[in-house]
């Protein structure tokens, strides 16, 4: 009892021993923040100084535009604020921050201190890096802290990322995937809501086809980590719905992270399930790493989607490799 047995392969744990923590404590998302920056850079203007066009990077990545500018800590405080003011909560009410960023304002402190102090807040605060995975994986930690007894109530879980600072502006091949973008939840003990399945996992041996050396820019094999990621996504949502004992044709709302939109085809393609599902900011904010599934989840609760009740099912993959599902009963 109470020792959860993890699986080596997926990092998830075993369903009958799955939460170490009291099942009766439950979270719902109880405010969302979705605030981008205001510059925007569209394909033309990238047509101007890089070989491409609008029409292929329209027809091989799904993305017109992204949005520019600021530095983390910024844009996370940013969101932060707005997701507070979402959830109708005052910076006293948090009792832990999470921040997912791959892109700190500095090595340290942790950038989340910093957030910690523009917002008000007077909790305690850490970053966590799984690059686009990030979300999710501060997502699941956040979940899992809270159902422990002595866990923290209210939790802000950002994610937020300047990938335009670490790439080559020069470089076709990274420059018209990635924006900068934020977005943030407030998490809070309530009856409504339950995790219900998760999981988890990296495979640092693909690390040659995505990294970012320190002071360097992003470097990346797009067809191998196009192919990983579709592989690795399919593997992570099927775990996660298996955990809950559910199947792809259970998920009304699919949040996937926004990198390519045939990737995000694909995967559905795999999973049998239609693309109407899924929500695209895609198109207008380019890959924001973190950011991209809280953002896709604002969307979702714009467009009307997520109701008490509502399966729905968060995945983020990116460079380590790195990936993570959340299957969330909303
Ligand atoms: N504009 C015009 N042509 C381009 C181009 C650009 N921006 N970038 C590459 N090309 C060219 C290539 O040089 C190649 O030309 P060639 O056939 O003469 O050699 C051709 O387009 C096809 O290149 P390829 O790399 O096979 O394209 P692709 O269909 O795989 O699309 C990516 C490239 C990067 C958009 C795609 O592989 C991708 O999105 N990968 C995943 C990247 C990702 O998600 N990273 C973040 C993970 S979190």
């Amino acid at each position: 009892q109470g020792r959860a047995r993890v699986r080596r392969r997926t990092g998830h744990i075993e369903p009958a021993h799955r939460l170490a923590a009291d099942e009766r404590i439950t979270v719902r998302v109880a405010g969302i923040g979705p605030p981008l920056p205001d510059n925007i850079v569209t394909n033309h203007d990238h047509e101007r100084t890089l070989d491409t066009t609008d029409e292929w990077i329209r027809d091989r990545a799904g993305i017109a535009e992204r949005r520019t500018g600021g530095v983390t800590s910024e844009l996370a405080a940013r969101a932060g604020k707005a997701a507070l003011a979402d959830a109708g909560m005052a910076p006293d009410d948090i009792d832990l921050l999470i921040l997912a960023t791959c892109t700190p304002d500095q090595r340290f402190p942790a950038t989340s201190a910093t957030v910690q102090a523009d917002l008000g807040l007077t909790c305690g605060a850490l970053d966590v890096n799984a690059v686009c995975a990030g979300f999710t994986y501060a997502y699941i930690t956040a979940y899992l802290m809270m159902t422990a007894p002595t866990g923290p109530e209210r939790v802000l879980v950002c994610g937020t990322d300047t990938l335009t600072s670490i790439t080559d502006w020069t470089d076709r091949n990274t420059a018209i995937l990635f924006g900068d973008g934020s977005g943030a939840v407030v998490l809070e003990r309530h009856e409504q809501g339950r995790l219900l399945g998760w999981d988890a996992g990296a495979d640092g041996n693909l690390k040659p086809i995505l990294f970012c050396d320190h002071d360097g820019f992003i470097q990346m094999e797009g067809r191998e980590v196009f192919k990983k990621a579709v592989r690795a996504v399919v593997g992570s949502v099927e775990a996660a719905l298996a955990q809950a004992g559910l199947t792809p044709a259970d998920i009304d709302v699919l949040l996937p992270h926004q990198a390519n939109i045939r990737i995000i085809e694909a995967v559905c393609q795999r999973l049998d399930v239609s693309m109407e599902i899924t929500h695209n900011v895609l198109e207008h904010t380019g890959n924001t790493s973190s950011a991209s599934i809280p953002l896709t989840m604002a969307a979702a609760a714009d467009n009307g989607v997520l109701h008490p009740g509502s399966i729905v099912c968060m995945t983020g993959f990116g460079a380590g490799m790195a990936w993570a599902s959340a299957v969330v009963e909303w």
